[in-house]
């Protein structure tokens, strides 16, 4: 069986490397990986490849970044020929990128069969671009590998037929399960006892400068109970360079590797995210996580999970921030499936498919 996988931006890295490790140890499958070149820095891309033993792609297709049409276009127009040439069984896309959407309809015209890992997530929430993209693509995919039976209810919901839908759980928690060692060995980088971790990089939180300012006044009060580390997403360095705030007090960071942020996270005392992932990781590390959405394609993180949603809503955020410094903490279960085993039912359910083996 030709398998290709397709990557792009920071979040396919850490769901890739489990699902191409466990398809690596079946001799029935060969293996290809096509990365679109959606991220392009060091520390955007090439760090996860080293730190999360993926091997190189064979194909970088180069597109870097441009408008949605733009990117999305660009990444269709390069991959075409490539899987023409590759002639693949199947292709696996991952989230819900544009990487991930520009695949499936080229995958879609050329009858090559799509799986979807982390299908079925749905924010109902069309201005989010990622929304779109999740949409289109389950539309599009042949197998859809769910992390959650919400996902399951939902492509259900949509007319999605049972036989394509299999809940196998989280594949960036395979990931987590299997770098947690190598984070709780790493190193602290000297930072305070008690802190909160920020990330930000939502278009809704940063594009717009008076949204950007009011969640910064909001860190820095947050900055009075706790210290601020923020790993800041090339998007938001941009967005913030022309705000012209007082920064200096927060523990400002370039984009991290993947094992440091996790070793951060499970250190933090909350994680203050407008992230998808981040909201998962943090359930499964039983952190506390405030999420700057108004709403969220992973409810089973509220459900059961460690994660509150405050949205934009500062005096929401300053409330439940201080629960968490006074030790109230929202306590979460792990979810099922979320074990370490999702790239494993992957591989098999794939090797168990008579259609895509030669
Ligand atoms: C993308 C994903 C988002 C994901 C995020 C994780 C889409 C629609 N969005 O958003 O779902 O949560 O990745 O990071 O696919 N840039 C760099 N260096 C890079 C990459 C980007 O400087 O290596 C800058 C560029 O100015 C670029 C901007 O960041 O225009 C945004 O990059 P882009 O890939 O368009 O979207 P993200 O915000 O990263």
């Amino acid at each position: 069986m030709d398998v290709c996988h397709i990557v792009g931006a920071r979040p396919n890295f850490m769901k890739a490397a489990p699902v191409m490790r466990a398809l690596g140890e079946r001799s029935v499958v060969h293996q290809r990986l096509v990365h679109t070149g959606q991220h392009y820095d060091a520390n955007m891309s090439d760090v996860f490849f080293s730190e999360l033993n993926i091997p190189a792609s064979d194909v970088n297709l180069k597109v870097g970044s441009g408008s949605h049409a733009r990117q999305t276009a660009e990444i269709m127009i390069r991959l075409e020929p490539v899987l023409l040439a590759f002639k693949p069984d199947v292709v696996l896309v991952y989230g819900d990128v544009n990487s991930t959407v520009a695949a499936a309809l080229v995958c879609a015209k050329l009858q090559i069969q799509i799986g979807h890992v982390e299908a079925g997530l749905r924010s109902y929430d069309r201005s989010m671009p990622e929304e779109i993209n999740r949409i289109v693509t389950d539309r599009l995919a042949d197998l859809l590998f769910t992390p959650s039976e919400d996902g399951d209810r939902n492509l259900l919901s949509e007319g999605v037929e049972a036989r394509k839908i299999h809940c196998v759980g989280n594949v960036m928690i395979d990931s987590l399960i299997r770098f947690l060692p190598a984070a709780i060995a790493s190193s602290k980088y000297g930072l305070p006892e008690r802190f909160a971790l920020v990330t930000l990089h939502r278009p809704s939180n940063v594009d717009e400068a008076a949204t950007l300012k009011s969640i910064i006044e909001a860190l820095l009060e947050v900055n009075t109970h706790l210290s601020v580390v923020f790993p800041i997403h090339p998007r938001t360095r941009q967005r913030l360079e022309s705000l012209n705030t007082d920064l200096s007090r927060f523990y400002l960071l370039d984009p991290l590797p993947y094992i440091e942020f996790l070793a951060l996270q499970r250190m933090a005392t909350v994680v203050i995210t407008d992230s998808g992932g981040i909201q998962e990781e943090t359930t499964y590390l039983g952190v506390p996580c405030l999420t700057l959405r108004n709403n969220t394609e992973r409810p089973i993180t509220v459900d059961l999970g460690t994660n509150v949603l405050v949205g934009q809503d500062v005096d929401r955020l300053r409330c439940e921030l201080t629960k968490i410094v006074e030790g109230k903490v929202k306590r979460g279960t792990v979810p099922p499936l979320w074990d370490g085993h999702s790239s494993e039912r992957i591989a098999q359910i794939l090797c168990n498919m008579p259609a895509l083996l030669k």
